[in-house]
C-alpha cells in the first residue's frame, strides 16, 4: 500500500521559539512514520512581507533547516527541502493565479487582519494579496492529502481546497482536496507573562543554551500577588506555572501546587525545579544544534538530495498539470 502524503511549511523568519517546537515540529516528528512526507522552508512565503530586507534571509534558512534536524526530523524518513528551489512551485504558482478571483483573495481574514496590524511595512505589494496562491501551489504540487498546520492557517487551507475544485472542474481531476491536520499548540507565555513573541523580547528560543534558558526561567513572572516568600501563591495566575504543566512530569504537579498555594515552596526553586524539567528536553536539542553546525557538508547533503526529491514528485505532478489545461 502507497503511504498518504503530508506537506506542510514553515518561513525563515529567525530564531525558532519553544511554542513552534512544541506545536509543529513534535507534529511533524510523529508524521513523517507513517506518512510520505515533505517539509519545506518557505523563503518565498518569508518574502511577501520581508521583501524589503533580506540580509538576513540565508541565515535564517540555514537555521530553520538546523532546528528541524536538531528537533528530530530525520531526513532517512522525510523529505526536508526549500521552496525556492523548485521552481515548479512558480510555474504552478501561474497557473493557479490565471484561475483564482482576486475578491477570493481579498476576504481572506489573514490578509486583512495583516493588513490592519503590519503598520512598519508596505503591504500592497502583489505577492502578499498572492500569498494564499502560492501556498495552494506548495500543496497541491505534490498531491498532499494532509496538512499539518495550526488554527491560523484554516482559512489558507479552506482557499487551497477551492482553488483546487476550480481547477478540477475546468481541466479535468488533477488534485485531491487537502485535509488540515490541525496543530495543538500550547499557548506558551513569554518571560514576562504576555504571549511569547520575538517582538516582546520575551522569548526562549531553541538555540538558547542551557544556561541562557536557566537564567531566563529565573527572571520569569510568577504570581504577581506573592510578594513574599511566606505568602501564599496562586498556580492558576503564574506564568512559571504554566511552563510547568508542559514541560513537568505529571506525577509531580499536584505537589507544586498544594506547595505553592500553601507558601510551603518559593518560586526561586520552584523554577530551578522546571528548568531541570525543560532542559532534559532541551538539552539535548541544544547539544544536536551544535554538532549540526559543524557539519556544513553533512547539512548542504541533506537539503540538496531533499530538493531533488520533491522536484521529482512536483515534475510528475506538473506533467499532468499541463496536459490537463492543454499548454
Ligand atoms: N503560511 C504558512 C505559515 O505561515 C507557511 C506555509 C507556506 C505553508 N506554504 C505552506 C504551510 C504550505 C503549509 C503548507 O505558517
Amino acid at each position: 500500500m502507497t503511504k498518504k502524503r503530508v506537506l506542510s511549511g514553515m518561513r525563515p523568519t529567525g530564531k525558532m521559539q519553544l511554542g513552534n517546537l512544541l506545536g509543529a515540529v513534535e507534529n511533524w516528528k510523529r508524521l513523517q512514520e507513517e506518512y510520505e512526507s515533505f517539509f519545506f522552508i518557505a523563503d518565498w512565503h518569508a518574502l511577501t512581507t520581508n521583501y524589503a530586507d533580506t540580509k538576513d534571509l540565508m541565515a535564517s534558512k540555514q537555521d530553520l533547516l538546523v532546528d528541524l534536524l536538531a528537533a528530530g526530523l530525520d531526513p532517512e524518513k522525510c523529505t526536508i527541502f526549500e521552496q525556492s528551489k523548485v521552481l515548479e512551485h512558480a510555474e504552478l504558482f501561474v497557473y493557479l493565479s490565471m484561475i483564482t478571483p482576486v475578491p477570493w483573495l481579498e476576504r481572506n481574514p489573514t490578509y486583512k487582519e495583516q493588513m490592519e496590524n503590519i503598520t512598519d511595512k508596505d503591504l500592497t505589494n502583489f505577492g502578499f494579496l498572492g500569498y494564499p496562491v502560492l501556498q495552494a501551489a506548495d500543496i497541491l504540487i505534490y498531491r498532499a492529502h494532509s496538512v499539518p498546520v495550526g488554527m491560523d492557517q484554516v482559512p489558507h487551507l479552506e482557499l487551497t481546497r477551492e482553488i483546487a475544485r476550480r481547477f478540477n472542474t475546468l481541466y479535468g481531476e488533477v488534485f485531491p482536496e487537502p485535509q488540515a491536520i490541525l496543530t495543538e499548540t500550547p499557548k506558551l507565555p513569554g518571560l514576562d507573562g504576555r504571549k511569547m513573541s520575538k517582538s516582546y523580547g520575551n522569548a526562549i528560543y531553541i538555540s538558547d543554551s542551557p544556561e541562557e534558558v536557566r537564567k531566563k526561567i529565573k527572571v520569569m513572572i510568577t504570581d504577581p500577588a506573592r510578594v513574599k516568600r511566606t505568602d501564599p501563591g496562586d498556580p492558576a495566575v503564574c506564568a512559571a506555572f504554566v511552563l510547568h504543566s508542559v514541560y513537568t512530569d505529571k506525577a509531580e504537579i499536584p505537589q507544586i501546587q498544594a506547595e505553592c498555594r500553601a507558601a510551603m515552596r518559593g518560586c526561586v526553586d520552584c523554577k530551578k525545579r522546571l528548568s531541570d524539567f525543560m532542559l532534559e528536553q532541551l538539552e539535548p536539542v541544544y547539544v544536536s544544534r551544535l554538532e549540526l553546525i559543524a557539519r556544513p557538508d553533512y547539512l548542504r547533503d541533506v537539503i540538496e538530495a531533499g530538493n531533488a526529491r520533491a522536484r521529482q514528485a512536483a515534475q510528475e505532478t506538473m506533467a499532468l498539470v499541463r496536459k490537463a489545461i492543454g499548454i
